[in-house]
């Protein structure tokens, strides 16, 4: 692969979009982002500059505008693209069907065929586990069954790794879908992090507000699950390790001849950590107490979910390396870098 190729990421100014932007920079690719940051922050792009040393061209566009999307392929003729940029809250997209349909649907759309019109042919797709719904089976392969999606977000995941796949088979397109599963902790400079806009509802930033107090006290979902503390399991895997994953992906892009090819890895660490387990070493490696009660189940929980990510670490070369630990270690020092900082713009 010659180190100027030249990689879009759509959305990289989000959580796992900017991590991933760090990791090809510093991997030699040349990073363009489109990102219309209703989602996310300008100041991370300040941030992957001060990580890498390179500030990355950024488009702010609406990537449901055909014209638009379309524009920034002929200008820029990307050699790859990561296709990041989505609604993603799971209530929400119960609430509002048809915005989650237009929104997610339509940009992918825009950014499979504006690539095909430029001979860009290669694209990594941000997918999630959510796809499976609860698996009858654990650890949950790339073979397993999916299920029926429990939301419209998990819906829009499957319909568009359908769109890829039926695409791939009659076009030169090759596409590979990351099922992820649970995305935590920050960056080792704690300069980007997950930066929720509105109040979060997934449990690590909740944690991490909790903890700096941006919030009095959190509640644990259901304690009455068939696991061995009552409460859920699920796959936490480092945003640093998701992110070299992107990387691991465009490498087999470029790497890999032939064309319209379509490949679906699960991207976890193969290990289930429960609620209950993360709160406590949340706490214990922080040396912090945090509030929380005991409330009834979220509907629409599974229950228990973990990734076999075998295909990935032999077909990708790539495999998760990051602990618990530090996950968790990460995510607390982002909140307080988020804090300091906003207790500096205060003080301007
Ligand atoms: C994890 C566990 C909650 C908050 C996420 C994304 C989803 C998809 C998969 C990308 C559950 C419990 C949570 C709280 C709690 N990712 N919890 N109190 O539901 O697995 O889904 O990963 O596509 O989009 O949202 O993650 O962090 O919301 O919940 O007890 O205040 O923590 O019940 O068991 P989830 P989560």
């Amino acid at each position: 692969m010659s180190t100027t190729a030249k990689i879009l990421v759509t959305g990289g100014a989000g959580f796992i979009g900017s991590h991933t932007v760090v990791e090809l920079i510093s991997k030699g690719y040349e990073v363009i982002i489109a990102d219309d940051f209703s989602n996310s922050h300008q100041e991370v792009i300040d941030s992957i500059q001060q990580i890498t040393g390179v500030r990355p061209h950024v488009c702010s566009y609406d990537l449901r505008d055909h014209d638009a999307v379309s524009a920034i392929f002929r200008q820029h003729r990307p050699d790859a693209v990561i296709h990041f940029a989505a609604k993603k809250l799971v209530g929400e997209s119960v609430e509002k069907p048809l915005h989650y349909y237009r929104s997610n649907l339509l940009s992918l759309l825009n950014v499979v065929e504006s690539a095909l019109e430029t001979d860009c042919r290669r694209i990594v797709f941000s997918s999630s586990c959510t796809v499976y719904g609860q698996p009858e089976v654990l650890p949950v392969s790339e073979k397993s069954p999916l299920k029926k999606a429990e939301s419209p977000y998990g819906n829009t995941k499957k319909i568009a790794e359908d769109i890829l796949e039926d695409t791939a088979h009659v076009t030169a397109l090759k596409a590979v879908s990351l099922r992820y599963f649970n995305p935590v902790g920050a960056h080792e400079s704690a300069l980007i992090g997950e930066y929720p806009l509105g109040a979060p509802s997934n449990l690590m930033p909740v944690m991490t507000q909790t903890a700096i107090g941006k919030r009095k006290s959190f509640s644990i979902f259901g304690t009455d699950y068939n696991t061995n503390d009552g409460t859920c399991i699920r796959d936490y895997i480092h945003v640093t390790d998701l992110a070299l994953a992107h990387v691991a992906a465009i490498d087999r892009l470029f790497s890999t001849e032939g064309q319209g090819s379509y490949e679906v890895f699960n991207i976890g660490t193969g290990k289930g950590i429960s609620v209950k387990e993360m709160v406590d070493a949340f706490e214990k490696v922080n040396n912090l107490k945090m509030k929380y009660d005991i409330t009834a189940r979220r509907p629409g929980d599974v229950e228990q979910v973990w990734a076999d990510t075998q295909k990935a670490n032999s077909v990708l070369g790539w495999k998760a390396n990051r602990s618990l630990e530090e996950m968790v270690a990460s995510a607390w020092k982002w909140e307080q870098h988020l804090a300091q900082k906003s207790t500096h713009s205060k003080t301007l």
